[in-house]
């Protein structure tokens, strides 16, 4: 698989990474033994950038990819994971804390459920006013020189935010959604990291399943209630119908290119550059294979004119996130 180079501390990982936190957390049950097959699978095909989130089922998202690591060699997979945010035993979200212990000490319980010496990307899920950016930048930065952590990424922050933290310690890469219905960060945020050598990891790609086509209204009304998208706005009321129709005019398109729409939407975020490298939500070995897909699919100027005029930049019907969830967004603070 070819690779991809994220900011100036010369961390390298594969074109497309796993994006492991469906396996255990946010979209319903899975299945362990079927998710630890797909972490292998993934390896497998060369994929080398997993991420995680240490709060992703409050530690279970880190068993699992020990797990599937077991036997293999340590320096072939690239572990990008994320801390802060505090998960309760009933699984809901009870606060964060980025104050430098604190960041050592998600650390080493990190360290301690992967099996590992080291973490190549260590970086905060959500940053919160109350502890200034350059803090918690500082305590991984101290991380990295004690040999713990190989580099620092950023997620879901704006451009203030970015410049601040990598004024204390470069940032690898900006962890953020970015999708053909989630395209807010052209105007700014992608400019500032192009400017300042910073990557972008792109979550979000497939817009959580609603840009696979493989989502109807029938599945949506079967959601568990936990399940994140049982109460994001894209997801439901007149929203979800106009999103469909959208995934529809995708689909038209990659029908006559003999691919799936999952595989469009992922092969137009690789299209951004070569800096930009999709994260992939596949919670099975099958879906894992429709997304790999998506390497063998070359697309001209003109096919991608198409897509984006089936599915215009602001064409997306609701926020990606709730309206208390965006308000704590340092990413979409003007
Ligand atoms: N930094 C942040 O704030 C943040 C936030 C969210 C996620 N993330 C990271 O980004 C990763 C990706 O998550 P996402 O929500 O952005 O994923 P996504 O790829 O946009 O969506 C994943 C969903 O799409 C469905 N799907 C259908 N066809 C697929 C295919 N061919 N390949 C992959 N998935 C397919 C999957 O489940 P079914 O098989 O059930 O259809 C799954 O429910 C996460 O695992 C996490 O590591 C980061």
């Amino acid at each position: 698989m070819d690779t991809s180079s994220l900011g100036t501390t010369g961390l390298t990982v594969s074109a497309l990474g796993l994006g492991c936190m469906g396996l255990s957390d946010f979209y319903g049950p899975a299945d362990n033994a079927e998710s630890i097959a797909t972490i292998q699978a993934a390896l497998d095909a060369g994929i080398t950038l997993l991420d995680t989130g240490d709060y992703y089922a409050a530690g279970h998202n880190e068993f699992l990819i020990r797990e599937a690591l077991r036997g293999r060699a340590r320096e072939q997979t690239v572990l990008s994971v994320k801390f802060g945010l505090m998960r309760g035993p009933d699984g809901s979200i009870v606060g964060n804390d980025l104050r430098p212990p604190a960041v050592k000490n998600f650390l080493a319980y990190t360290l301690r459920r992967l099996d590992t010496e080291y973490i190549d990307v260590y970086r905060p899920g959500r940053v919160f006013p109350d502890v200034p950016i350059e803090e918690t930048v500082g305590a991984i930065g101290e991380m990295v020189k004690a040999g713990y952590v190989r580099h620092v990424g950023l997620s879901e922050v704006g451009v203030e935010t970015v410049r601040r933290a990598h004024a204390v310690h470069p940032i690898s890469d900006l962890q953020i959604e970015y999708s053909l219905l989630s395209r807010g960060i052209e105007e700014e945020i992608l400019p500032t990291c192009r400017e300042l050598g910073i990557g972008v990891t792109a979550y979000g790609v497939l817009s959580r399943g609603l840009l696979s086509g493989h989502w109807s209204k029938e599945r949506a009304a079967t959601l568990a209630a936990h399940d994140f998208r049982a109460s994001a706005p894209r997801f439901t009321g007149e929203n979800l119908e106009r999103n469909l129709a959208l995934v529809e005019t995708l689909r038209a398109l990659a029908e006559a290119r003999d691919a799936t729409v999952a595989q469009l939407a992922i092969v137009w975020v690789l299209s951004r550059g070569s800096d930009v490298v999709p994260l992939v939500g596949a919670r099975t070995r099958e879906r894992l294979e429709e997304a790999l897909g998506a390497l063998d699919i070359e697309l001209s100027a003109e096919d991608l004119a198409q897509i984006e005029e089936a599915i215009p930049a602001d064409a997306a019907a609701g926020e990606r996130y709730q309206s208390e969830q965006m308000a704590i967004l340092d990413s979409e603070r003007g």
